[in-house]
């Protein structure tokens, strides 16, 4: 159209010097304004596709959650189905016959322990995200976490040995929850070491990363054991819940994280955990 409207403005101007300057200018300044209107009707287009990638993938996220979710309570009903049907069987069998069950008095405890356990430990993971994000130095966070868990691993006859190569590594986090990862991963580290070990935890700063590492010198676990610990209700222990690490994965997650795990059995057990730092 420009190009159109300045050679009929050609075809009637008589040609001299300022008339062509004129045109020339008018037609420079009109294909500008052109393109500055393209450039941001392309800017805005280009603002609503990422929006709506935004929204998508928030949904995404969203839709694995409830999923692992309702994967975990149908886990849930299952852990909790055997016990219970044990107990209620007991328990009938002694209205019925009254047959005595105080020798089965520890076990029925020991098992209704272990699902309050269940319930309690799914409830946290399940619970909505009412996280509190504040920038906290992550070396702050690990001195509590060792300060809480010390004496046991002492007691023990285990050490803990802190290498902090960082101390000014800050992040955002929800502070309770990221000592709850921590504590649980030393807490298996404890249960993983039968003769007196120790318990090597490392803060350092990897190119744009703040990363952690748990490594213990306990049992370890073998290579087709390691693909199964971050699954909800794995477990070795007769006492576990298998829900420890899992709620650990997914709590570094929500914290934009990463957690690994690499282990030579019978010599020992490597957690490294890896946040980005672009979020402090
Ligand atoms: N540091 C470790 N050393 C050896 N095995 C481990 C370690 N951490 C986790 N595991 C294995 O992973 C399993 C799952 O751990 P977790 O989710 O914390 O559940 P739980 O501790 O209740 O068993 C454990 O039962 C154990 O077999
Ligand atoms: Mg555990």
């Amino acid at each position: 159209m420009i190009a159109f409207y300045t050679v009929i403005r050609i075809s009637y101007t008589p040609v001299n010097s300022y008339n062509i300057l004129a045109i020339g200018s008018d037609f420079l300044t009109s294909l500008a304004v052109v393109l500055i209107i393209q450039y941001i009707i392309e800017m805005e287009r280009q603002k609503n596709i990422l929006k709506e990638e935004k929204k998508r993938e928030e949904l995404r996220s969203q839709e694995e959650k409830m999923n692992l979710l309702g994967e975990m309570a149908a886990g849930l009903a299952h852990e909790i189905k055997n016990p219970l049907t044990i107990i209620q069987g007991l328990i009938q069998h002694s209205k019925d016959n009254n047959f005595n069950i105080q020798p089965w008095y520890d076990l029925i405890l020991s098992e209704v322990k272990r699902m309050n356990k269940l319930t309690a430990e799914f409830l946290q993971f399940s619970k909505p995200n009412v996280s509190l994000y504040q920038s906290h130095s992550i070396h702050e966070c690990l001195t509590r976490v060792i300060s809480l868990t010390e004496s046991r691993a002492r007691n023990l006859g285990h050490q803990i040995v802190y290498m902090e190569y960082n101390p000014h590594l800050s992040i955002q986090m929800d502070f309770d929850k990221m000592v709850q990862v921590f504590f649980n991963l030393i807490n298996n580290s404890i249960q993983s070491m039968i003769e007196s070990g120790t318990i090597t935890i490392r803060l350092l700063r990897v190119d744009n990363n703040a990363v952690v590492e748990v490594m213990d010198t306990g049992i370890g676990i073998n290579k087709a054991d390691l693909k199964k610990i971050f699954h909800p209700f794995y477990t070795t222990k007769p006492d576990g819940t298998g829900l420890g690490l899992s709620i650990c994965q997914k709590i570094i997650q929500d914290h934009g994280g990463t957690i690994e795990a690499a282990s030579t059995l019978n010599h020992g057990t490597l957690f490294t955990i890896c946040f980005p730092m672009n979020n402090a």
